[in-house]
């Protein structure tokens, strides 16, 4: 059924024995195309993309990806899936065409003609046709990401869920790694969470930012952007002068800090109005809860 493409979370919650409740009663709807996922250390991104890749139980919830259930037939959503976790293992003593081959072979590419046909493609996807005879363990961090996405992408995954993939990439290798991406997302779900806000906003038609478990705030960056249009008042305080009690946020500055500060006019006349950006977006939804940013 046409509404059912994509995937649809509904109201999943998970409480750890330890009693950290890391997902409450999380709903979303994603159509195929980028989407992100935003928020702090410990808001329950892993935790969430770890459910929704069969790997835990949720306490509650349903989801489903193109209308089937994840819970009910987790094998059947794991044949669409492609998951790259926020760590990814090393494997000594193989090489990257190898270890392609091996997981191709696990995934049920069993025509060594097809598999080898495939893993030669994801290799040329991801760029590492020229290193894919050396081993896995000598390859950059840059590399062993794009070699993650090539082991996520084996079987043509519906879901593309990666988890904080660009953290320590240099900019080009980020570049292209979102490239890579964006050519899955052409017609795939994929599932972004990030730290860096300013990806989400170049990547992701819509996002969610997640906190203390629960989604503050969704929609695309300009619908999250809009109610605070002509809202936002910066200004550079010097070093010496304490910056006021009430700012969105502040950063540091060459010669002080470059206050943001949320009001129906400027506070001072010093300061100037200021676009939002979808970092204060972030910022602005986390404010609303216990979570410090
Ligand atoms: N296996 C576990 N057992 C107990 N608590 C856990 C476990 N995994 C995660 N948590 C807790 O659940 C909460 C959510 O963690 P999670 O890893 O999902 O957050 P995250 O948003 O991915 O954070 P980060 O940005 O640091 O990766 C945190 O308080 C974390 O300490
Ligand atoms: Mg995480």
């Amino acid at each position: 059924m046409e509404n059912e493409d994509g995937l649809a979370v509904e109201g999943l919650s998970k409480t750890y024995t330890n009693g950290v409740r890391a997902l409450q009663n999380v709903t979303l709807k994603v159509r195929p195309g980028m989407y992100g996922l935003l928020g702090p250390n410990g808001a329950g991104k892993s935790t969430l993309m770890r459910t929704l890749a069969t790997l835990q139980e949720p306490d509650e919830g349903t989801f489903s990806l193109d209308g089937l259930d994840g819970r009910k037939d987790p094998d059947g959503l794991r044949r669409r899936l492609g998951y790259l976790p926020q760590q990814i293992g090393t494997y000594p003593g193989v090489t990257g065409r190898g270890l392609l081959e091996r997981f191709a072979w696990l995934k049920g590419r069993t025509d060594p003609k097809e598999r080898r046909a495939e893993v030669g493609l994801l290799l040329e996807q991801v760029n590492l046709d020229d290193v894919a005879h050396r081993q896995v363990t000598t390859y950059s961090g840059g590399m062993l990401r794009r070699f993650g996405i090539a082991l996520a992408l084996i079987g043509r995954p519906r879901l593309l869920i990666v988890d904080e993939p660009t953290a320590g990439l240099d900019p080009a290798e980020r570049n292209r790694f979102h490239r890579v991406l964006a050519d899955v997302a052409a017609d795939s779900v994929v599932l972004l969470s990030t730290h860096i806000v300013e990806d989400v906003d170049n990547l992701c038609e819509r996002l969610s930012i997640l906190a203390d478990g629960k989604i503050v705030a969704e929609g695309t960056p300009d619908e999250l952007r809009a109610p605070l249009k002509g809202r936002l008042w910066t200004r550079l305080i010097p070093r010496k002068e304490p910056p006021p009690s009430d700012v969105l946020h502040l950063a540091a500055a060459p010669a002080g800090v470059r206050v943001v500060v949320e009001g129906d006019s400027p506070p001072e006349p010093a300061y100037e109005a200021h676009p939002p950006r979808l970092e204060d977006v972030y910022h602005h939804a986390l404010r609303h809860t216990k979570v410090a940013a």
